[in-house]
């Protein structure tokens, strides 16, 4: 018999979605924008999305289904926030009707407050380039925990800062679209670190008390010989500066999804022999382990993997995936690090943001037209693994 690794009592299973790749009709933030500006690179339109914002009910209930004790979403600031200081009930109460609906189904829910878009109205002031921005985020979570405070199991303020960040002025993938412009990056990196620490305030005022904490994308670097200036260097504008915004939280949230190798040249693209996902980068679950090993040892917290998945037209290659990066994570436990929970990105096939909806990282695949929701093998797969609490491997 394959051996089963087991994990504690109380280890938290879930599953994660963001609004703006699940709901569609995001019209009022800046992606939307980027997605309809010529020549950004974006692929598609979000458009309709998955139609979560009428089907929540019915994810919902696939979580349910699956066995899965917590649900990360997150709720979408240019709804509840559509101008500056005007403020939305509607779309507040739509995500309490959430809340009551995911506990009575006894699932946990895990708010994420920033998952990559800004309302229009916010950059056109600059977006986090504006002074301001920081107090207006932590304006809008102080009135958004007003309303759902209570309800909420854990908070992610913003996810992935370094990904804003980085791919919107370093790489040009994501809004505004700048390109290698360090001196706007750093503004931002910063800016989004303050943002997330006035976050942290406005949440623990209540009402509610539950963890909260920063998202983070995390890789697992590995040097090749030389390339140890270079791993140091990428790792701390990539990890460190966030990880060091992230004092006296409640936990990290590790999201990773692949390796990179650092040669004396810097980060090494994978050659044709590789094997990769989806995302062109390489197919290696192994990076859970490392990942959660570096955040704990950085920061001293708690650890979730708030996201670990795989874009693949492969379900055979997800299962593999998911088996190998779920045992991966239990090494660290042999270790004594505090991993409490793993996520797996995504519920859906969603928008995947500048690829549109090529990439398919859901453990569930939805109908482009008639938005029918069909789960995949890999769903019950890890469906099982929840309720075993272990893998086996
Ligand atoms: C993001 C998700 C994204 C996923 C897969 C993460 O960086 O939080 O929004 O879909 O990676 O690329």
């Amino acid at each position: 018999m394959a051996p089963v690794l087991s994990f504690p009592d109380n280890f938290l299973w879930g599953t994660a979605t963001a609004a703006h790749q699940i709901e569609g009709g995001n019209t009022n933030n800046d992606w939307w924008r980027f997605e309809h500006t010529p020549g950004s690179g974006t692929a598609e339109s979000s458009g309709d999305a998955c139609d979560s914002w009428n089907r929540w009910n019915e994810d919902q209930q696939i979580v349910s289904d699956l066995g899965l004790g917590a649900y990360r979403f997150s709720i979408e600031w240019s709804r509840i926030e559509p101008a500056d200081g005007e403020f939305s009930t509607v779309a507040l109460d739509h995500y309490r009707a959430q809340l009551i609906a995911a506990h009575q189904r006894g699932l946990k829910p895990v708010v994420t407050f920033h998952h990559f878009t800004t309302p229009q109205w916010l950059a056109d002031l600059g977006g986090f380039e504006y002074e301001q921005a920081p107090e207006r985020f932590g304006r809008f979570v102080a009135k958004a925990t007003e309303h759902l405070g209570d309800l909420i199991s854990m908070a992610c303020t913003i996810n992935e800062p370094n990904i804003v960040a980085f791919i919107g002025y370093r790489i040009g993938f994501f809004p505004p679209g700048g390109v290698a412009d360090k001196a706007r990056y750093d503004v931002v990196a910063d800016a989004l670190c303050r943002a997330h620490r006035l976050a942290v305030d406005a949440l623990r005022a209540g009402p509610g008390t539950f963890p909260i904490g920063m998202t983070l994308s995390m890789a697992d670097w590995q040097a090749l010989p030389g390339g140890e200036a270079h791993l140091h260097e990428f790792r701390s504008h990539m990890e460190d500066r966030y990880l060091a915004a992230t004092e006296g939280d409640d936990f990290i949230g590790v999201q990773c999804y692949t390796r990179h190798l650092v040669g004396p040249n810097g980060v090494i693209e994978p050659g044709e022999d590789v094997r990769r996902t989806l995302m062109g980068y390489e197919f290696y679950p192994e990076c859970t382990g490392a990942t959660v090993r570096r955040a704990a040892e950085v920061t001293g917290l708690p650890v979730y993997l708030t996201e670990n998945g795989i874009g693949t037209d492969n379900d055979e290659d997800r299962i593999e995936y998911l088996g190998r990066a779920i045992a991966s994570a239990h090494g660290v436990l042999e270790d004594g690090i505090d991993l409490r929970g793993y996520f797996c990105w995504s519920l859906l096939d969603n928008f995947e943001w500048v690829f549109g909806y090529k990439p398919t990282f859901g453990l569930v695949a939805v109908d482009r037209t008639t938005f029918v929701r069909t789960p995949k093998p890999s769903a019950a797969y890890f469906g099982a693994i929840a309720q075993a609490n272990a893998v086996e491997v």
